[in-house]
C-alpha cells in the first residue's frame, strides 16, 4: 500500500499518477466534483501497487521535462497492457507516445502556451460533446510527431497536429492539452466523458457516501474507547469535532486552548457554539496568562513563533493527562497534506516536493508527530473544498464554514515586536472593525484573508485640539487560492474610508490606518 493509504480507506476509482505538474491535485479534484473518488500518487507507482487497488481508470499528469531529457520521469511501462483505460496529459501522453513506438519532438517555434480553438476530427468516445473549435489550455514545449502503431488522431490545434489521441483496441488515449483547467471550456465534459463512458465509473463520491463512511470507520476503529481533539475554531477542527461526536458521542473530548491570542470574542463564541448549543463536549483552558509571560521581552518573529508552539505543546500535554487518559488523538490531515507526488525541485530535477523554510510555520499551534497517541485522521482524503462541503452537510454554520485561516500563533504574529496585554486589546478592536466591515461590504467570501496589524511605532496626529502619538494600523486584505501565492485586494475607497474612521474614531491608541498593497511573493500574507 503507498504510505497515503490506509488498509480501511475507500479505494480510488481513477488514479493520477504525477509527473510533477503543478496541475495534478487539480485533476484529482475536478475529478472528484464529478463525484468520483481519485487520488494523485507517484509516478513511480508498481504495477503490482496498481493492480491491487484496481483502480477504474489512470491518469498521467503533466510535467515539465522532455522525454528525451536524461532522468525524465518514467513510469513501468507494463501499465500499457495493465487493462485498465489510461488517460495521458501533456507529459504523460508524450510518454505514452514514447514508449509504445512513436515520436515526440521539440516544437521549435511552435511551443504553445495559452488558450487555443481545438478542431474536433473524432467526435464521438473522449470528445463527445466537445464542441468543435473550443478553447483548451496549452502549455508545452515538445509535441507528438508520429504515432505509435493501432493509435488515431481525434483533434488538433493550429500547432499541434495531434492534441487528443486513441488506441481503441488497448484503450489508452492522450491530449495535449490540459483539460483540467478552468480556461479549458469543455475540459470538464472531456473529463466526464473519459471517467464515465471509458473508464465505467459511478457518481458515488458525495458528501453524503464521505460522511457514512467516515463515521463506519471511525466507529470500527475506536471502539469503546476516548478521543481527543484539539479543536482550533477553524473549519477543519470543528468539522472534525461534528463528525466524531455524530460518530462517537461522548467518547470526544475537545480541547481548546485558549493563549491569549484569538480574535475578540471568539473563545466565548466556541465554548458557547460547541458545548451549549450542539452539546459537543469543550474543555476550555484559560492559559492566557503562561503565553503573554513567556514572551515579556521577545521581539524576534522566528522566536516568539517557537516559544507559542513550543508551549502549546506544553500546554496540550499537561492538560491532556489531568483530563485523560486518552487513546486516541484526532487530527484535521488534509489530503494535500498527504500527498505523495514527484514535485520539480528547485534545480529541476524530479524528485520528492521540497519547500523552503520561510517560516517556521504551519505547525505553530499544531501537534509534534511524535505524541504518544494513536492518530484518528478521518478528513485525510479530503481537499478544502470538500471539507467545506462535510462541514455544511453536518450542520456547521456559515460563519464557521466559511472562516478565513487564522494562524497558530494569533494576533501575536500580528503586533510586531514585543506583545503585551494593552497592544492585544488595540488590535482585537481594530481586527473586528476591518472584518465587519468587508462583511458589510458583502466581501468576505471573496477574499482569502482580512485582517489588522498594529505596528510598535508612533506617528503624530490630532484628534479634536490635541496633539496624539500613537499607533498605525494597517489593513491586510488580500486574495489567494491557497494561501502559497496571493494579490491584495482592491478594497472599494468606500470600504476603505469606513475601516479608516471607524478605526481611527473608536480604538484607543490608534491615529493613522494605512494600507499594505504587497502581493505575496514578495510579500508574505502574515506580517511575522
Ligand atoms: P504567510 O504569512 O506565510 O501565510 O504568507 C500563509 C498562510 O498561512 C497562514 N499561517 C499560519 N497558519 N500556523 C498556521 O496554522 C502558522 O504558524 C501560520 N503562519 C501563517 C497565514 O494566515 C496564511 O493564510
Amino acid at each position: 500500500m503507498p504510505s497515503s493509504q490506509s488498509k480501511d480507506q475507500r479505494k480510488p476509482a481513477i488514479i493520477i499518477l504525477d509527473f510533477g505538474s503543478q496541475y495534478s491535485e487539480l485533476i484529482a479534484r475536478r475529478i472528484r466534483e464529478a463525484e468520483v473518488f481519485s487520488l494523485v500518487m507517484s509516478h513511480r507507482t508498481s504495477v503490482d501497487t496498481l493492480r491491487e487497488l484496481s483502480p477504474k481508470g489512470i491518469i498521467l499528469s503533466g510535467g515539465p521535462s522532455s522525454v528525451y531529457q536524461e532522468g525524465a520521469p518514467i513510469c513501468d511501462p507494463s501499465i500499457w497492457s495493465l487493462g485498465i483505460p489510461v488517460l495521458g496529459v501533456c507529459y504523460g501522453m508524450q510518454l505514452m507516445v514514447h514508449q509504445l513506438g512513436g515520436s515526440v519532438e521539440a516544437a521549435t517555434g511552435k511551443a504553445e502556451y495559452g488558450k487555443a480553438p481545438l478542431n474536433v476530427d473524432v467526435s464521438t468516445g473522449l470528445l463527445n460533446q466537445v464542441v468543435n473549435g473550443s478553447t483548451m489550455w496549452m502549455s508545452h514545449g515538445d509535441a507528438v510527431k508520429e504515432l505509435p502503431e493501432d493509435f488515431v488522431c481525434l483533434a488538433h490545434t493550429a500547432n499541434t497536429s495531434k492534441a487528443a489521441i486513441a488506441s481503441y483496441e488497448r484503450n489508452l488515449y492522450g491530449v495535449q492539452f490540459h483539460p483540467e483547467v478552468v480556461h479549458s471550456i469543455h475540459g470538464m465534459t472531456m473529463i466526464r466523458n473519459f471517467v464515465y463512458q471509458i473508464c465505467g465509473c459511478e457518481p458515488d463520491w458525495t458528501t453524503t457516501t464521505f460522511i457514512d463512511e467516515a463515521i463506519a470507520q471511525v466507529k470500527s476503529q475506536v471502539g469503546a474507547k476516548r478521543v481527543l481533539l484539539a479543536l482550533s475554531g477553524g473549519v477543519d477542527s470543528s468539522t472534525l469535532a461534528f463528525l466524531l461526536h455524530k460518530a462517537i458521542g461522548d467518547q470526544l473530548t475537545c480541547m481548546f486552548i485558549d493563549q491569549g491570542f484569538m480574535r475578540k470574542g471568539e473563545p466565548e463564541f466556541l465554548t458557547d457554539f460547541f458545548d451549549r448549543k450542539f452539546h459537543i463536549n469543550v474543555e476550555y483552558i484559560n492559559a492566557r496568562e503562561r503565553f503573554i509571560n513567556k514572551l515579556i521581552g521577545i521581539t524576534d518573529p522566528e522566536e516568539k513563533r517557537k516559544i507559542i508552539g513550543n508551549e502549546f505543546i506544553r500546554v496540550f500535554e499537561e492538560e491532556s493527562a489531568r483530563l485523560g487518559p486518552f487513546d486516541y488523538l484526532a487530527q484535521g490531515t488534509l489530503y494535500p497534506d498527504v500527498i505523495e507526488s514527484a514535485g520539480t525541485n528547485s534545480d529541476g530535477k524530479t524528485g520528492e516536493r521540497v519547500a523552503v523554510k520561510i517560516k517556521s510555520h504551519h505547525n505553530v499551534g499544531g501537534l509534534p508527530k511524535d505524541l504518544q497517541f494513536k492518530l484518528v485522521e478521518p478528513l485525510r482524503s479530503l481537499f478544502k473544498d470538500e471539507v467545506r462541503k462535510v462541514g455544511r452537510s453536518l450542520g456547521l454554520p456559515e460563519e464557521i464554514v466559511r472562516r478565513h485561516p487564522f494562524p497558530g500563533p494569533g494576533l501575536a504574529i500580528r503586533i510586531l515586536g514585543e506583545v503585551n496585554n494593552q497592544k492585544l486589546h488595540c488590535l482585537r478592536d481594530a481586527d473586528l472593525i476591518v472584518r465587519e466591515e468587508i462583511r458589510n461590504a458583502g466581501l468576505y467570501n471573496d477574499v482569502w484573508q482580512a485582517f489588522a496589524v498594529l505596528l510598535p511605532v508612533c506617528s503624530v496626529g490630532v484628534m479634536g485640539d490635541q496633539r496624539t502619538y500613537d499607533w498605525p494600523i494597517v489593513v491586510r486584505c488580500v486574495s489567494s487560492e491557497d494561501g502559497m501565492t496571493a494579490d491584495w485586494s482592491r478594497l472599494p475607497y468606500e470600504t476603505l474610508e469606513v475601516i479608516s474612521n471607524r478605526i481611527v474614531n473608536e480604538v484607543n491608541g490608534v491615529n493613522r490606518v494605512v494600507l499594505d498593497i504587497t502581493s505575496k511573493p514578495p510579500g508574505t500574507i502574515e506580517w511575522e
